[in-house]
């Protein structure tokens, strides 16, 4: 499936009354992305519990398996992958496509670079319009070559890899995970050091997962809010079992959801409260919500807490440019609270947004206006003023997973329906929303 998808299938969402109920998402897709990446590399057996099992992630799985792992579905969520070892990769017969999945495909972009193979890469028509050039100019640094791409360093492209990656020093252009792990990932299979330097951190698993399989690498601070991670290449990287927690950026649906829906109540389970994730959580308690984080402990390596969010009366703010990073996927449902808020909220720094699964930005602003809400751009800023939700728009996804689970929320709270023109793309990320929320007193049709 290349460049296409199925067809498209509206889906509304309408006034429903509290929400309430226990519910734990699905697995975290960053984490999920990397521990078929790092079972793939290691040698041994890498067993996953609590995958996401999100289309991204199984292009992600289809690709280690072309690449020579073997990779076994036992029950749902619990996964084994057996890997080649680093430096063994196979050299792939048809092309990767990574479908939606721009972390499975930047990730092992970084993945290929470090290995004497060349393999074609490709995605859907998200996919496509996305920047690779970004990914590509370190990995080129670090001696990988691109035979081909399209227009402006996009997919589909042909990637041969360096048979011995160099050591290199790397200051990432923007603050991306993906960069950041792209050039780490290839780093491994270098025989020097290499080095990333980051101004504002970006999520750190690659990092974590890193020297949990055994490589031997250091995270110290750098300026004000960045990173400078230092990595040691050609570690033996040993299979470790990987436990997935829950997906703070799709426990944000229902969180919001309870938030602005009169009368609610829930608890959303086992939720990553990584500090380098939970931007909108702060964010959200700024703005008034009633959250409470209960029974935080440690699962897998990351910090995890049980979420109890009830119907609060919210209030615009101002969010900090510096904040991004830990929220980058969550404007969206941010964008969607602010709605409902009294007042104006600032969204500033929001450049990256133009390049995730849509141009977010342009999404988010043209989704609320379509439901009356008044709201505007000034320069990279999202400025929304809030107040009751008229609703009856219907809102174009783009094929994005965020902008349809964004706005459905916003339907079980506005005073009309709310439509999106396509609710397919949701199975990328999180396949059970529907249910889940339906399970929680939300009315879809
Ligand atoms: C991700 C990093 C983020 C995020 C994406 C997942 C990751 O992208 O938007 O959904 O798993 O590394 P950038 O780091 O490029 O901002």
């Amino acid at each position: 499936m290349t460049a296409t998808h199925a067809p498209a299938a509206p889906l509304s969402a309408h006034a429903s009354g509290p929400l309430t109920g226990r519910v734990r998402p699905p697995g975290d897709k960053s984490v999920s992305h990397r521990s078929m990446i790092f079972g793939l590399l290691a040698v041994g057996e890498t067993k996953i519990e609590g995958l996401l099992e999100g289309e991204d992630v199984l292009r992600t799985a289809q690709a280690a398996r072309q690449l020579g792992a073997r990779v076994v579905r036992h029950a749902p969520g619990s996964w084994s992958v057996w890997g080649v070892g680093l430096g063994s990769l196979l050299q792939p017969v048809e092309t990767l496509d990574f479908g939606n999945a721009g972390t499975g495909s930047r990730l092992m972009m970084g993945v290929v670079a470090g290995h004497p193979i060349v393999a074609r890469f490709d995605g859907d028509a998200s996919l496509r319009k996305r920047p690779m050039k970004r990914i590509l100019d370190p990995l080129t640094l670090q001696g990988a070559q691109v035979l081909e791409q399209a227009e402006g360093g996009r997919l589909p492209l042909v990637l041969q890899g360096a048979s011995e990656p160099l050591p290199v020093e790397y200051k990432t252009p923007v603050a991306s995970a993906q960069i950041k792990s792209a050039v780490l990932l290839c780093g491994l299979n270098s025989p020097g050091r290499t080095v990333v330097i980051e101004a504002e951190a970006s999520r750190d698993h690659t990092e974590k997962m890193l020297a949990h399989f055994g490589a031997k690498v250091a995270s110290e601070l750098y300026g004000a809010h960045g990173r400078k991670i230092t990595l040691e290449g050609r570690p033996e990287l040993v299979a470790r079992p990987v436990r997935v927690p829950a997906d703070p950026s799709s426990a944000a649906f229902p969180v919001v959801a309870a938030l602005i829906t009169p009368g609610s109540d829930i608890v959303v389970e086992g939720v990553m409260t990584n500090p380098l994730r939970s931007g909108l959580l702060t964010t959200l308690q700024e703005m008034g919500a009633d959250i409470t984080l209960d029974n935080m402990r440690e699962e897998g390596g990351e910090e995890v807490a049980d979420v109890r969010a009830r119907f609060s009366s919210l209030s615009g703010v101002d969010v900090p440019a510096e904040r991004a990073p830990s929220m980058i996927d969550e404007y969206p449902i941010l964008a969607v609270a602010a709605s409902f808020a009294k007042g104006e909220t600032r969204m500033r720094g929001l450049s990256e947004l133009r390049v995730k699964e849509s141009d977010r930005l342009a999404a988010i602003a043209a989704g609320l206006k379509a439901n009356g809400v008044d709201c505007e751009i000034v320069g990279d800023d999202l400025i929304v003023r809030g107040g009751p939700v008229k609703g009856s728009g219907v809102v174009e996804t783009h094929l994005d997973h965020r902008i349809a689970m964004s706005f459905l929320v916003m339907g079980l709270a506005a005073s009309n329906k709310v439509t999106v023109d396509d609710e397919t793309m949701i199975a990328t990320s999180f396949p059970s929303f529907r249910p889940l929320m339906e399970g929680l007193g939300a009315r879809f049709s």
